[in-house]
């Protein structure tokens, strides 16, 4: 069914319960928090105001983005400081009435620069806890591997992470990803595998669907992010639709990063028209320019999404989260009740 006006259009996306997928919690440092923790840290950056932060996120490509991610970091050294960072993100993503965030997390973009993966998983896990106590938002924990450093270096993190293992329901992979392969990680994922973590990987946001192929089947994934280059493989996408993998998909990141010229371009709409489990996430979202229902809105507006894809895209966000099938199904049944009440 399609919307009756643009503005029926906004009340009913940000009205639909939904989950986030795919968010890299560094990226959801914003530019006022930056300089709050670069003043309470007594850490120079090197921007004079917010606006200039903000003229600084102009990216060409994925590495464009990555250097300026990685210094913004910088500014993240107390357990408080990641509790902070962490609970602005649930607070931000409570009024787009989210109710579930899987969440990555890259521990060695802190352990690198000597910050202790406690002090960061510490504070991380702290505002996990305390969302869900004061605005009922459950979230799951996914850490992720630099794919520009080495194997040994994720396995190193790997066994870091041993006292933890408890409270981390996956591993991932990011970082740049073009000339870093997901075969060069088989080993620690196999190990990860082996632990009884679920695995997802950054594939086909600028690799080809080569590297898509290898994150299935050397890496045995358990959901797959971004994901937008398997379009360019009819067998892949094959794959990908009997096997309902789910994909995470970031219209604005892809947008920023050039991985798209425009979003009237994007792939969306057509990975749903071929059956793929799509969903829409945010990504970085204070580098993108938006959260959860600023994609959901911009990619409506831009492919002319109606009703039905809208509840598809939120209905998958649970379907391919890691929560429990009772839970899902009670979530699948939220959306009914919002969409018969919407209706009504
Ligand atoms: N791609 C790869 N690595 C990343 C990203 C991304 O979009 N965001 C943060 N790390
Ligand atoms: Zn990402």
């Amino acid at each position: 069914m399609s919307f009756s006006s643009p503005q029926q259009r906004q009340a009913f996306i940000a009205g639909i319960p939904k989950a986030e997928l795919h968010l890299h919690i560094e990226g959801s440092l914003e530019p006022e928090m930056m300089f709050a923790l670069a003043q309470r840290n007594g850490i120079d950056i090197p921007f004079a105001s917010v606006e200039e932060v903000r003229k600084a996120y102009a990216f060409s490509n994925l590495q464009d983005f990555l250097d300026i991610y990685y210094q913004g970091m910088n500014v993240l050294r107390t357990e408080q400081d990641f509790y902070d960072l962490t609970m602005a993100y649930f607070n931000r993503i409570h009024t787009d009435k989210a109710i579930h965030a899987e969440i990555f997390f890259d521990p060695q973009g802190h352990t690198e620069r000597g910050i202790a993966f406690s002090t960061a998983i510490d504070g991380i896990l702290r505002a996990m806890g305390d969302a869900e106590a004061h605005l009922g938002i459950t979230s799951k924990l996914i850490m992720c591997f630099l794919r520009h450093l080495s194997e040994a270096d994720a396995l190193a993190t790997l066994e870091e992470a041993t006292p933890y293992l408890g409270k981390i329901s996956g591993v991932g992979l990011d970082s740049s990803e073009l000339g870093h392969p997901p075969s060069k990680f088989a080993k620690v994922f196999a190990k990860a595998k082996a632990l009884g973590l679920k695995a997802v990987a950054h594939a086909g946001e600028e690799g080809p669907p080569d590297y898509v192929w290898e994150a299935l089947d050397l890496l045995k994934i358990d959901r797959m992010d971004h994901g937008n280059r398997s379009l360019e493989d009819p067998r892949l996408v094959e794959r990908l639709r009997d096997n309902q993998m789910t994909l995470t998909v970031c219209p604005l990141s892809n947008l920023s990063l050039c991985v798209v010229d425009n979003l009237t371009d994007h792939p969306l709409k057509k990975m749903l028209d071929l059956g793929l489990r799509a969903t829409i996430n945010s990504d970085d979202p204070s580098y993108f320019g938006g959260y959860l229902n600023d994609n959901y809105e911009a990619t409506a507006s831009a492919l002319n999404l109606d009703k039905d894809d809208i509840v598809a895209l939120a209905k998958n966000s649970f379907r391919g989260s890691f929560l429990g099938e009772e839970t899902i199904a009670q979530s699948l049944r939220r959306i009914d009740d919002y969409v018969a009440r919407f209706d009504g």
